[in-house]
């Protein structure tokens, strides 16, 4: 069943689990973005509960970050997972490149959940002047994945086996219009204060680019270094939530929502389950599925392929610091 009605059938009736105990990330080195609240930090826990032996919490917030990795430590069994605290703001490209520059001098990186982001239902702008949503979760979280495949790849040949990437998308990419994609340039038309939408659009959309982005990447990366996964967490009680106070979200999440645990289940699960054939797959309610028909279109592909060079161009005007040159094949 599509659409919303059957999106909340779904959260009625599907719960999602914790992945099988059978799955242990001993000897493994993981990186979650976003995992001081929410989704984040939930998958951290589970991660640990399996055996991780090194967790990076990339917080925006050190000090936030800090009191996340002192309440792992006390609620978790596994006292032998190292757990640090790294800053990254998706707001700072500058920011993003130090803390890959970082990320390389670990001995190994097995798996990258790219989960921070952000619903803002308001138009505000970044110190860079993109509008906040597109800021956070498509130009940053681009620039992270971008500058993160070097280093699994590198892990996968040293240990013989791929390495996970996904990123965190959303059921949202179904409900929006994204009329955007046909203007001249993309993000520019985002970008626009005139062009920003009432409630959620906004949100969605950029959630739809994370569903374009990660198709392109998977493309573009062979899966016997890096497997590339999206997953749709479900709509989860969470400060994800925090700028948005109308009484018809408080009544969804009240009848509807799952706890931020659920959700760090389908993180977990989208970045642990299978192998290769999953490559470039888009998980909902803990399966592989099918992401939204635009996604595949004629249309879609095209827009897909249009962002993923607006996006390269963009990042190479604005941070030229950044080393992108294994993505510049068109
Ligand atoms: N909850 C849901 O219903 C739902 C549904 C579908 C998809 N998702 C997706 O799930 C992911 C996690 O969301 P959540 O529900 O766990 O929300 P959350 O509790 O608000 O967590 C979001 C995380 O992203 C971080 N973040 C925000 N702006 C950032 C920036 N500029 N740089 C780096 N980190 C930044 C936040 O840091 P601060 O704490 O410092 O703000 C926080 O750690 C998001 O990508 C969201 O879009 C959530």
């Amino acid at each position: 069943m599509g659409g919303q009605l059957g999106f909340m059938y779904r959260q009625l009736t599907f719960k999602p689990k914790p992945i099988p105990s059978s799955t242990r990330l001993d000897n493994k080195v993981a990186i979650i973005t976003g995992a001081n609240a929410g989704l984040g930090l939930e998958t951290s826990r589970e991660f640990i509960s399996h055996g991780l032996a090194h967790l990076i919490i990339a917080v925006r917030d050190e000090s936030k970050g800090e009191a996340a990795r002192a309440e792992l430590l006390r609620n978790v069994s596994n006292d032998s997972c190292r757990i640090e605290v790294w800053k990254v703001d998706q707001a700072d490209l500058n920011g993003i490149v130090a803390f890959s520059e970082r990320v390389e001098t670990l001995p190994r990186l097995d798996i990258v959940i790219l989960n921070a982001g952000v619903k803002y239902l308001n138009y505000e702008k970044s110190p860079s002047n993109h509008e906040m949503n597109v800021q956070v979760n498509h130009i940053g979280t681009s620039l992270v994945s971008l500058l993160l495949i070097p280093k699994l790849q590198a892990s996968a040949r040293k240990i013989n086996a791929p390495a996970r990437l996904t990123l965190v998308g959303s059921e949202g990419q179904f409900w929006c219009s994204f009329k955007e994609h046909s203007a001249p340039n993309v993000i520019e038309r985002l970008d626009e204060q005139a062009a920003f939408p009432p409630a959620m659009e906004r949100y969605y959309t950029t959630k739809l680019m994370t569903q374009l982005w990660t198709a392109e990447l998977a493309s573009r990366v062979t899966s016997d270094e890096v497997v590339i996964t999206t997953v749709n967490p479900g709509l989860c009680a969470s400060s994800l939530h925090r700028h948005d106070s109308s009484g018809a979200l408080n009544f969804f999440l009240k009848i509807f929502a799952w706890t931020s645990e659920q959700g760090g289940h389908c993180l977990a699960h989208a970045a642990t389950h299978g192998t290769s054939y999953v490559h470039g797959a888009y998980f909902s309610e803990q399966k592989k599925t099918e992401p939204c028909s635009f996604s595949t279109s004629s249309q879609g592909i095209k827009a897909q392929k249009k962002l993923w060079n607006e996006t390269i161009d963009l990042l190479k005007k604005e941070c030229p610091r950044a080393s992108l040159t294994q993505f510049d094949k068109p």
